[in-house]
């Protein structure tokens, strides 16, 4: 294997991603809210819209030379009232390459962002109860829960709740 690397994703990735996020969505269905059948039918473009960088989104990718091997989504509100929070959302490693800390190394990325942007102070995310593994990787960045959302999602016949977390990300500023 090659060595891995690190960039934020540009309207030119959106068939890269489109891949990967087909991937996950049929890999891991109990991991997100919406699903591949949803997902894809949308034109390529829907893709570039979702990971042009802007002001308000950003989108972090773990690449094995130019391969797309993981991604993370990073969007800030963009109303005045919740301005100060940002979401995560997205988190997905090709299975091939879980268990090398890209995930952790992806989510160091997106709390370095949202502590060096001005006027954000908390990250919020939301993740099945079951997903040990990814409740393990937040935790450990220190994430913590503050609510859990009863039968937040349905995988056809079997219902999953989801912890909401939130790191404060103005204390280590
Ligand atoms: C969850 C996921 C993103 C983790 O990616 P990854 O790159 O393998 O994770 P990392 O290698 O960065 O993190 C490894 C850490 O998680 C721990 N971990 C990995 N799998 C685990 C499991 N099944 N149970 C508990 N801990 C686990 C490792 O022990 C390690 O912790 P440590 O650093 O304390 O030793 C990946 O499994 C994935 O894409 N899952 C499907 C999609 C998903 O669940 N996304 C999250 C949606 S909220």
């Amino acid at each position: 294997m090659t060595e891995l690397s690190y960039r934020t994703l540009v309207a030119t990735d959106a068939a890269a991603y489109r891949k990967l996020r087909l991937k996950a969505l049929a890999n891991d269905p109990q991991a997100f809210s919406s699903d591949a059948e949803r997902e894809g039918a949308w034109p390529i473009e829907q893709f570039a819209k979702r990971i042009e960088p802007s002001p308000q989104q950003t989108t972090f990718g773990a690449f094995d030379a130019r391969r797309l091997i993981g991604s993370l989504g990073f969007l800030r509100s963009a109303m005045a009232k919740t301005q100060h929070s940002a979401s995560l959302f997205g988190l997905f490693i090709d299975p091939a390459y879980r268990g090398r800390d890209i995930a952790q190394t992806l989510l160091q990325r997106a709390i370095a962002k949202a502590q060096t942007m001005p006027g954000v102070s908390q990250l919020e995310l939301a993740v099945n109860v079951e997903n040990t593994a990814a409740l393990h990787i937040y935790e450990a960045a220190g994430f913590a829960p503050w609510g859990r959302k009863p039968n937040a999602l349905r995988v056809g016949s079997t219902s999953y709740d989801e912890f909401h977390m939130i790191l404060d990300v103005s204390a280590s500023r």
